[in-house]
């Protein structure tokens, strides 16, 4: 038997892990070209959130009773696969469960190197493609931007402020708490903005950018939406360029931006663009390369935040929405 999450009620309100329920599946025999995996490691991830109402949007809805899937690292333990022995780590989709039968076409492999492998979930997997090619592509990044990010403490925004840092802008960065804003300034942050804090977002970022001595941001790199978004066209200089990541401080409650001065827009010349991770997938080994050396010496940080065992996950899920972690949300098996 496998043991799978279920989404069995919809979202009321506030999130609440009491909409999962684990059950127990039987443990298919395997078809031509599949794999058993026994996970290892498993992601919980904002976009999931875009499942669960009925009326879909950024992402499909789920049918009520369906089964959870999310990202997962694990070792496979049954082949027919060719291409995939028993013993080898693989990346895949069959998260939410541990034990996944999947086919070979959707697994990747983990490449061997000293990296831990749930980092393949974090900055060396989809959060962190997320951030490069978001950062450098999207945004247009330029080494002398001055560089707001919000949400800078999750999994995509560490490593934004990190891969700027790395490559020479000043970064101002949001986030909720004063652990959280000490990480930041460790990872390269000039200014670390508490979002919990007194004060208007509008107000803390024009004092931030006061702070750095700078008539505005030159660059935004976007995960939260709302107050966020608004005090980035307040303080933004002419030609700004803005990557839209995510928007989850409207997730589930549609309490989205309400422009107030949309000629700033024009007068601004802003240059905003939203993207998403796959967008980029065709360029993979550019991205692995750089990350997986800035991992391995050290200069990128990959903080994680870790519930222990399947039944964790709901709450590992929820918490994030309530800022429960720093750096990476994952749940280990
Ligand atoms: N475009 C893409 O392809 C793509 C791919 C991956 C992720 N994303 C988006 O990127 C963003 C970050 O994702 P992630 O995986 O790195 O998650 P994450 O930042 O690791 O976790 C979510 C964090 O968001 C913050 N947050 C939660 N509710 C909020 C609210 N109401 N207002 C402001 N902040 C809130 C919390 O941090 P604080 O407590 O520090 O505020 C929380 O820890 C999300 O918007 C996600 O949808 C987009």
């Amino acid at each position: 038997m496998a043991r799978v999450w279920h989404l069995t009620a919809r979202p009321d309100g506030d999130l609440d892990p009491g909409i999962f329920t684990l059950e127990d599946v039987p443990d298919p025999p395997l078809g031509d070209d599949e794999v058993r995996i026994a996970n290892s490691w498993l992601s919980v991830d904002p976009f999931m959130r875009g499942m669960l109402d009925d009326h879909g949007g950024y992402m499909p809805a789920l049918p009520l009773g369906s089964p959870m899937q999310g990202g997962a690292v694990g070792t496979v333990i049954e082949s027919r696969a060719r291409d995939w022995p028993v013993g080898r780590k693989v990346l895949h989709n069959g998260g939410w469960r541990d034990v996944a039968v999947v086919a070979q076409a959707a697994c990747e492999a983990i490449p061997d190197s000293a990296a831990p492998i749930q980092r393949y979930l974090g900055h060396l997997g989809m959060p962190g493609q997320t951030a490069y090619f978001g950062l450098l592509d999207a945004a247009a990044f330029r080494p002398d931007d001055l560089l707001f990010v919000s949400a800078a403490a999750g999994a995509v925004g560490s490593a934004v402020v990190q891969i700027a840092r790395i490559k020479g802008a000043t970064v101002i960065a949001s986030a909720g708490g004063a652990d959280k804003c000490a990480a930041l300034r460790d990872w390269g942050a000039s200014i670390a903005i508490d979002r919990n804090a007194p004060g208007t977002m509008r107000e803390k970022l024009g004092a931030a950018v006061r702070g750095v001595g700078a008539e505005g941001i030159s660059a935004f790199f976007d995960n939260v939406g709302g107050d966020h978004l608004d005090a980035a066209i307040q303080h933004a200089r002419v030609g700004a360029r803005f990557a839209l990541c995510g928007m989850i401080g409207g997730y589930g409650r549609g309490d989205q931006l309400v422009l107030d001065q949309p000629m700033r827009l024009v007068a601004r010349r802003l240059r905003i663009r939203g993207f998403a991770a796959p967008d980029y997938d065709d360029r993979w080994a550019e991205f692995h390369e750089d990350m997986l050396r800035w991992t391995l010496s050290g200069d990128l940080v990959s903080a994680e935040t870790v519930h222990e065992g399947l039944a964790a996950v709901p709450a590992a899920f929820c918490a994030l929405f309530t800022g429960g972690n720093l750096g990476k949300m994952l749940v280990r098996l």
